[in-house]
């Protein structure tokens, strides 16, 4: 190739130049787990407690994704497979401009994670079960649906007439009938913060 062509580049920049600048490692946090179990809560918690330790992250959920990007795509298995394809490709952008995210979606059945998992690369990816029972979950039930799904108002409620099929080897489980909040942020940032801490 003519040397010439890009006068100005000495080399194109590289994920490691990104994360010299933002002074952190990269990586994707996906939680997965029931409707009502934590995620989104729990993921903006560790956002918080992240942002305020210096470190550059962001959280992926339905609130910024399903109304957006993905607003075309409802609830069988072939539209949760395009979600998560979809969040997957853009948690790997983020990945890659040396961004941390959060990404916290049911993401209900194996082959949906083993996909995020090949498409982010397994070391970039830290799966993190955010387990409640079914009962607790369907107890809290934050936004009513469950109560709709039980009454056949909703069809294909995950846990309900959609199966949850949960994580076998998850690199951290987080029961939030059993901790408090800030005892699941701080588990979680205990774990990830050698992860994403540069070395000098
Ligand atoms: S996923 O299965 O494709 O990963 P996602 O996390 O994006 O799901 O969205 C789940 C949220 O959508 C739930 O927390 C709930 O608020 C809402 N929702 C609406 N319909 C359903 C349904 N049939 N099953 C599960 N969640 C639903």
């Amino acid at each position: 190739m003519d040397k010439n062509i890009h006068p100005i580049f000495d080399r194109l920049l590289q994920r490691q130049d990104r994360e010299t600048r933002l002074n952190q490692k990269s990586k994707v946090l996906w939680l997965t787990g029931l409707s009502g179990s934590g995620k989104s809560t729990i993921a903006q918690g560790v956002e918080r407690a992240l942002y305020n330790k210096g470190f550059f992250a962001q959280v992926l959920d339905g609130d910024n994704i399903r109304s957006g990007i993905n607003n075309n795509l409802g609830f069988t298995i072939e539209d949760r497979q395009e979600n998560i394809r979809r969040i997957a490709e853009v948690a790997k952008l983020y990945l890659h401009s040396g961004v941390i995210t959060l990404n916290s979606f049911i993401s209900p059945t194996k082959e949906i994670r083993d996909y995020a998992r090949q498409t982010i690369g397994a070391d970039d990816f830290i799966e993190i079960y955010i387990n409640a029972p079914l009962e607790v979950c369907e107890q809290r039930d934050v936004k009513g649906l469950y109560k709709k799904a039980r009454k056949g108002e909703i069809k294909g409620f995950t846990g309900i007439d959609s199966p949850y099929e949960a994580p076998e080897n998850p690199a951290l489980e987080i029961r939030t009938n059993e901790l408090s909040l800030e005892d699941s942020v701080e588990r979680i940032c205990d774990f990830i913060l050698p992860l994403i801490t540069l070395k000098n």
